[in-house]
């Protein structure tokens, strides 16, 4: 599978994909990760800005409709394969966990990365992007939300996670609406807090529905609305 990261700081992604599960994936090729400067696409000025006052007046900058195009049709014939296009927006359709499968499903995801107030309208009427949300918050650019979104999606990637189920149970996904039961290691006892009897019992039958009854209950208690 293959990401494209459209935005003014690609270097904000340094970090985050050179660590853990997202660096090995990479490393595996069982992704890849590219990001590209939107400002490679500014056209003949100096200072290679992208961004401009909006018509009407207001508060802010608007990333401009023409570079923004051009960078994405440039990048879209680097390779064959068809790109999804996502826009991260606060305006967006909020990120689930189906969404994630269904992203994880396809060879290739473009992500477009907001800042100031956002993209010239005609940037959605023209390359027509699935708009994406992380949440009903603002954040001060779509950089964080496009890392929530391949975080979210290389983990589901074939070969990424150890142990091929471990993502398929994991709450909210297709085949599980419900939150987790909890879970411990050792010591068995710390500061007067033991660790469930039932777990240590080695009983596999009552273990199972001990965890059932905690999946249950925990859902009822903090996500009534997944019951539903
Ligand atoms: N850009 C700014 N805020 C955002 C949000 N909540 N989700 C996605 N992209 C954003």
């Amino acid at each position: 599978m293959r990401f494209d990261i459209v935005t003014l700081f690609p270097a904000i992604f340094d970090g985050y994909l050179t660590q853990g599960l997202l660096d090995k994936a990479i490393r595996n090729e069982l992704v890849q990760i590219k990001r590209h400067d939107l400002r490679d696409w500014a056209r003949d000025n100096p200072h290679r800005q992208v961004d401009d006052r909006p018509f009407g007046g207001g508060p802010g900058m608007l990333l401009q409709v023409e570079p923004t195009v051009n960078c994405v049709e440039a990048i879209e014939a680097m390779d064959d394969r068809p790109a999804r296009r996502i826009l991260l927006t606060p305006q967006g359709k909020r990120l689930d966990q189906p969404t994630a499968e269904d992203l994880a499903d396809s060879p290739r995801v473009l992500l477009l990365c907001g800042r100031y107030e956002g993209f010239d309208q005609r940037v959605v009427d023209i390359l027509e992007p699935e708009e994406l949300s992380i949440g009903d918050f603002v954040l001060n650019g779509g950089e964080v939300a496009a890392m929530v979104v391949i975080d979210a999606v290389v983990r589901l990637l074939p070969g990424v996670l150890g142990d091929e189920n471990s993502s398929r149970e994991d709450s909210f996904s297709r085949g599980n609406r419900l939150l987790e039961f909890p879970q411990y290691t050792r010591p068995r006892t710390f500061r007067g807090h033991e660790v469930p009897e039932v777990l240590l019992s080695g009983d596999h039958g009552r273990i199972a529905a001990w965890r059932a009854d905690q999946v249950r209950l925990r859902t009822e208690q903090r996500r009534g609305d997944l019951l539903r």
